[in-house]
């Protein structure tokens, strides 16, 4: 397995470009599954996440080929529908298959996801709202059993948690039901919403987009003439340089974003001491003398992303004062905070809440990621730390940093990836 080396405390410099959002490509090529046409999808990041979908997607028959972040994708040819255990278990959000198959083939075999390092990830709600629109579902030896064979009914449908796959997947089933589908307390992250609008411009009567509440008329079965397009920029990873430029005291310019997205994000690097200038595709991040200590809660978009809790964490470790990091929607993601201490970090763990005493100053060790945002914040944490870190299991990170190396090594980080 690979690993990471890196040199800290070490300073950047520079621009780096930010790549297309893994969470909006993965919806975004499950809703071709609702299209006749071949589509073309630019800015596509080329992460691990990303090519196992398109390897689910080719054993479900369809062809794809990708290169240079453009992916032509053709499910015209798609012949059976089992989304089968070994691929689901390596990427649970291959879940995003189960509303677009019923939709458009009536039935579907999906291996429930499982969960993975952060919680428990159940899929009920998922569930719930197909029901609810007609579907037939049974669980049955590691599956679920979707049925609806007269096609998918339009419901007034309110869900008990803000679900971001949950609702991409019954916006992807409404989009093909029999009737008018009403969605509300849906998530509005922009990766929903791009998806939202992409449905809208392939002919989909969709209204409410951006909003909690979505309105949605079905072609009753046909399937759609879909749009090409570009996949927004990545507001995680594009948050996550922006910390790097605030944990190593740092200036550096993040282009190709879509500085609306991280609103929340800079606003706590703001309350930290960091200014910024901004247009309208780049971030520059001037970083602050001395970090003060913040408070954070993690909750659904606008507000401050769980997605971002990681990192702040570290960047935390170097604020004067303690700061409070609540998270509020996984029940397990303070994986990153034991192996943050034994980089030196002073951190309290009471719950769900996290207490950074900052100031103490971080030294390289061994330290091994567990998650896709946890391996960033250690990436971040050994930038700032004395001496060399290295960083085992990076195969978290490959799910979702494009290059994350050759990234940091081109804005001077010193750090290298090696064979274990
Ligand atoms: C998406 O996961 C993202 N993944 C996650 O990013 C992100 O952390 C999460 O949204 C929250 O923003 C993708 O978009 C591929 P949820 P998702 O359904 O959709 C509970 C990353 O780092 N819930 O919004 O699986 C759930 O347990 C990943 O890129 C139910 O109870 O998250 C959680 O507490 C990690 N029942 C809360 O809702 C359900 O049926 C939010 O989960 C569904 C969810």
């Amino acid at each position: 397995m690979d690993y990471l080396r890196i040199q800290g405390p070490t300073k950047l410099q520079g621009s780096v470009v930010i790549s297309g959002a893994k969470n909006a490509a993965l919806p975004l090529i499950t809703l071709t599954l609702l299209a006749h046409n071949k589509v073309t999808l630019t800015n596509v990041p080329e992460v691990a996440d990303i090519k196992t979908l398109l390897k689910l997607l080719r054993n479900l028959g369809a062809t794809s080929s990708l290169e240079n972040h453009v992916l032509h994708l053709d499910t015209s040819t798609v012949n059976h529908t089992m989304a089968n255990y070994d691929i689901v278990k390596t990427m649970r959000a291959s879940i995003l298959v189960l509303g677009p198959l019923l939709a458009r083939f009536g039935h579907c075999e999906v291996s429930l996801p499982g969960g993975c390092a952060i919680g428990q990830r159940p899929i009920d709600l998922h569930l719930k709202a197909l029901e609810q629109m007609g579907a037939q579902i049974t669980i049955h030896a590691g599956y679920v059993h979707a049925l609806a064979p007269e096609g998918l009914k339009g419901a007034h449908i309110i869900f008990d948690k803000i679900t971001v796959t949950g609702t991409a997947n019954i916006v992807m089933a409404a989009a093909l039901a029999h009737g008018k589908t009403i969605l509300v307390n849906c998530a509005k992250e922009p990766e929903v919403v791009q998806l939202c609008e992409i449905l809208r411009d392939s002919g989909i009567d969709i209204t409410g987009i951006g909003t909690s509440e979505l309105s949605i008329i079905g072609t009753g079965g046909k399937t759609i003439d879909m749009v090409d397009f570009e996949i927004i920029p990545d507001r995680i990873e594009a948050g996550t340089y922006l910390c790097a430029g605030a944990i190593t005291n740092s200036s550096i310019t993040l282009e190709h974003v879509r500085p609306d997205h991280l609103d929340a994000v800079t606003g706590k690097l703001e309350q930290m001491g960091c200014t910024f200038d901004i247009t309208d595709t780049t971030i520059t991040i001037h970083p602050a003398p001395q970090l003060k200590h913040i408070d954070i809660i993690t909750q659904e978009y606008p507000a401050f992303p769980t997605d971002m809790q990681a990192q702040f964490l570290a960047l935390a470790t170097l604020a004067n004062g303690t700061s409070i990091i609540e998270e509020r929607l996984f029940e397990n993601r303070f994986m990153h905070v034991s192996e943050l201490q034994r980089l030196g970090a002073d951190i309290k763990l009471n719950g769900h809440t996290a207490a950074v005493m900052g100031g103490t100053p971080l030294f390289g060790a061994d330290v091994m990621a567990t998650d896709l945002r946890a391996s960033s914040a250690l990436v971040l944490a050994a930038m700032a730390a004395e001496g060399t870190t290295n960083v085992h299991r990076i195969y978290h990170l490959d799910r979702g940093y494009e290059n994350l190396e050759q990234k940091l090594q081109a804005l001077g980080a010193k750090i290298e990836r090696l064979k274990e």
